[in-house]
């Protein structure tokens, strides 16, 4: 597996994380079993960093992810490197209710995620969202009291913009910034990717495949369950779903060329795009199964060149993506969109 340092002062972390959420949330039903089956999976394909939220059906995720290390072989488990998001406050019906970056709060989260993980620290540990009403340095500086106790290694920031991750920066080391990038989704190319780059930050980069949108897999008829998160996505809606699977179709044409899968090819993007910006991008994959974990650890070993770059701008141009990629009442909780 290759490696890729996180940031100036981050950890090494396999080029690919494994991104943990739709095992247990937004994307309807999974298998448990599987799930596990595909966390084991991918520790012994070598992926060592592993991405979970506290609020991911309420700990649901978090359980899970602490049963697949405690059942882990001894030495896989030992490799992996546990990034986790707290700060979203949910309800009983599952609802979601703002942010909490209280110091007190941070360390009250961080003290129910080591139990429910299993762990006594966590690698990479972020608030999902900031909190308006507690300054960045007020959140961060509880994380790093919790670098200092060990309970945690690094402090890590999600989908926040340029100024914040200055004021943070400006606080403790920060590893790295959690945000989506895809080649559907480019909107931190500009300011963010360049200013997290000059600080050392690195990216670990969700929804590479678009949530599935881009993934070579998600059909125009696909019915959703009703707690999916994509039900509510402007970009899997109607004419849009219709005009970004058209995007999907010609990037297919690309990825035959190539003999290569759709989900390869906008994997192996985001890989490409770290060299590009002189930036630490880890993407994190979000496989259920052990068969799209397998499709995905393929992108590793897809090497595209100025050529096959210049046929995907083509196929998915910067900013072609038809609708945006939150609901509305979603970006106004992104820092990041501001
Ligand atoms: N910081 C944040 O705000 C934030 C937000 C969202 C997610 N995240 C983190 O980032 C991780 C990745 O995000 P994501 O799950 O939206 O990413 P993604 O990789 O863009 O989408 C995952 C979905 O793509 C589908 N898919 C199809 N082929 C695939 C393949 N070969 N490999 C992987 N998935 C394939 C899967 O659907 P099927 O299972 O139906 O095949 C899966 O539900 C999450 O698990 C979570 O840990 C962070």
């Amino acid at each position: 597996m290759r490696t890729q340092k996180l940031g100036t002062t981050g950890p090494v972390t396999s080029a690919l994380g494994l991104g943990c959420m739709g095992m247990s949330a937004l994307y309807g039903e999974a298998d448990r079993g599987e799930s596990v089956a595909t966390v084991h999976a991918a520790l012994d394909a070598g992926i060592t960093l592993l991405d979970t939220g506290d609020f991911y059906a309420m700990g649901h995720n978090e359980l899970l992810v602490g049963e697949a290390l405690r059942t882990a072989p001894a030495a896989l488990r030992e490799r992996a490197l546990l990034s986790v998001k707290f700060g979203a406050l949910r309800d009983p019906d599952g609802g979601w209710s703002g942010y909490d970056g209280r110091p007190a709060a941070v360390k009250n989260f961080a003290a129910y995620s080591l139990q429910r993980l299993g762990v006594d620290h966590i690698d990479v540990y972020r608030i999902a969202r900031l909190d308006p009403d507690v300054p960045v340095e007020e959140t961060v500086g509880a994380i790093a009291e919790l670098v200092e106790k060990g309970y945690v290694r690094h402090v890590g920031l999600s989908e926040v913009g340029a100024d914040t991750l200055r004021r943070a920066a400006a606080v403790a080391p920060v590893s790295d910034l959690q945000i989506e990038y895809s080649l559907i989704s480019r909107g931190i190319e500009d300011e963010i990717l360049p200013t997290a780059a000059a600080l050392g930050i690195g990216v670990t980069a969700y929804g590479v495949l678009s949530r599935g949108l881009i993934s070579g897999h998600f059909t125009r008829d696909r019915q959703l369950a009703a707690d999916d998160f994509r039900g509510l996505s402007p970009r899997f809606q109607g004419e849009n779903l219709r005009r970004n699977l058209d995007l999907v179709d010609a990037l297919r044409a690309v990825a035959e060329a190539k003999g290569v899968s759709v989900a390869q090819t906008a994997i192996a993007w985001v890989l490409a795009q770290g060299p590009r910006f002189g930036a630490d991008i880890v993407p994190l994959v979000g496989a259920r199964r052990r068969d799209r974990l397998a499709e995905a650890l393929g992108a590793l070993d897809v090497a595209l060149d100025g050529t096959d770059l210049a046929a995907i701008e083509e196929a998915v141009p910067a900013g072609a993506a038809a609708g945006a990629r939150y609901p509305e009442s979603q970006l106004a909780h992104l820092d990041s969109e501001r």
